[in-house]
C-alpha cells in the first residue's frame, strides 16, 4: 500500500470531489495520507477532514508564500487545533525565493515561529524549501534544538550534495512527482543518494502531477508513480520501497496509529 505524507485535499480545486476522493482510497491503493495546511482556513479544513476519515492526517502552519499574513492569531489556533490527535505535524512552513511572495526576513521570522511552537507541542515539522537552501541551513544551525522532534524536507528539489547536508542534521527527504519528469536527472542522484531508511513519497497535489499524468489536476494516489521511481532507482520492488516507507513515517510522525 502506497503513502502520500504531502496532499492538499483542503484545496478548493477537490470541492465537490474530496469525499469521493478519500473514500477510494483503500480500492486505489493507498493506505492513508496526509492532508498538509498553508494558512489558517485550509488547517482547520485538514483538521476537519481528518476527524472525519481514517486514513486521513492533518497537519497545520502557514505557507511561506503567505507569511506577511501571519499573525499571533494563526500561532494559537495551530496550538488548539493540535490538541486533536490526528493532527501529526507542523507545516508546511519555510522558505521560498523562488516566488519571494513575502518578504524574505519575513519568511525567516514566521518560519522560526512554526520551529518554535512544533517544538513546544512534540511535533515535527514539514519544511517547503525553494531556492533558500543557505538561509535554510543557517536557521536550522542556529536552532538546531527545535529540530528535536524531527522534520522533514518535502518535494526536495536540490542536489545530492545538499541533501548529504540535511541528512547529517537528521531531517528526512521527501520525493515528489519531479522524481518521474523527463529532465530529472539530478534530482535523481538526490533519491540515489538518501538512505532509504530516510525516504518519504508524497504527492503535493493538486500541484506537480507525476508522469503520465503531468500538467493535470494531481491526486494522492497518484504518489505509486513516484514511489515506483523511487524503487526502480533504489533496485527494489514497490513492495518493499513502500514498507520501508511505512516505517519511517511512523518514525517521523509519531502520532500516526500503529495498527
Ligand atoms: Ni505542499
Amino acid at each position: 500500500m502506497y503513502i502520500d505524507t504531502h496532499a492538499h485535499l483542503n484545496d478548493p480545486r477537490y470541492e465537490g470531489e474530496r469525499d469521493a476522493i478519500v473514500s477510494s482510497f483503500k480500492e486505489n491503493g493507498l493506505k492513508f495520507v496526509i492532508n498538509v495546511g498553508y494558512d489558517a482556513k485550509s488547517s482547520l479544513k485538514g483538521v476537519e477532514l481528518a476527524s472525519k476519515w481514517e486514513d486521513v492526517y492533518a497537519t497545520v502552519a502557514v505557507h511561506p508564500h503567505d507569511a506577511k499574513d501571519f499573525t499571533d492569531e494563526d500561532l494559537k489556533r495551530f496550538e488548539e487545533y493540535s490538541k486533536n490527535p490526528k493532527v501529526v505535524a507542523i507545516g508546511e512552513t519555510g522558505l521560498d525565493y523562488h516566488y519571494d511572495f513575502s518578504p524574505r526576513e519575513t519568511q525567516k521570522k514566521v518560519f522560526i515561529h512554526h520551529l518554535e511552537l512544533a517544538h513546544s507541542l512534540g511535533l515535527p515539522i514539514i519544511i517547503h524549501l525553494r531556492e533558500a537552501f543557505d538561509d535554510m541551513l543557517k536557521i536550522l544551525k542556529e536552532h538546531r534544538a527545535l529540530l528535536e522532534y524531527g522534520a522533514v524536507l518535502h518535494c526536495y528539489s536540490g542536489s545530492a550534495e545538499m541533501a548529504k547536508v540535511y541528512l547529517d542534521m537528521g531531517l528526512y527527504i521527501s520525493f515528489a512527482g519531479p522524481v518521474t519528469f523527463r529532465n530529472a536527472r539530478g534530482l535523481l542522484d538526490a533519491v540515489r543518494a538518501v538512505p532509504l531508511g530516510r525516504i518519504l513519497t508524497e504527492t503535493d497535489c493538486p500541484y506537480l502531477a507525476p508522469e503520465p499524468h503531468r500538467g493535470q489536476l494531481n491526486y494522492p494516489h497518484y504518489v505509486r508513480y513516484v514511489a515506483d521511481k523511487i524503487a526502480e532507482l533504489k533496485g527494489i520492488t514497490p513492495g518493499e520501497l513502500n514498507a520501508q516507507v511505512l516505517k519511517n513515517a511512523r518514525a517521523l510522525f509519531k502520532r500516526i496509529r500503529h495498527e
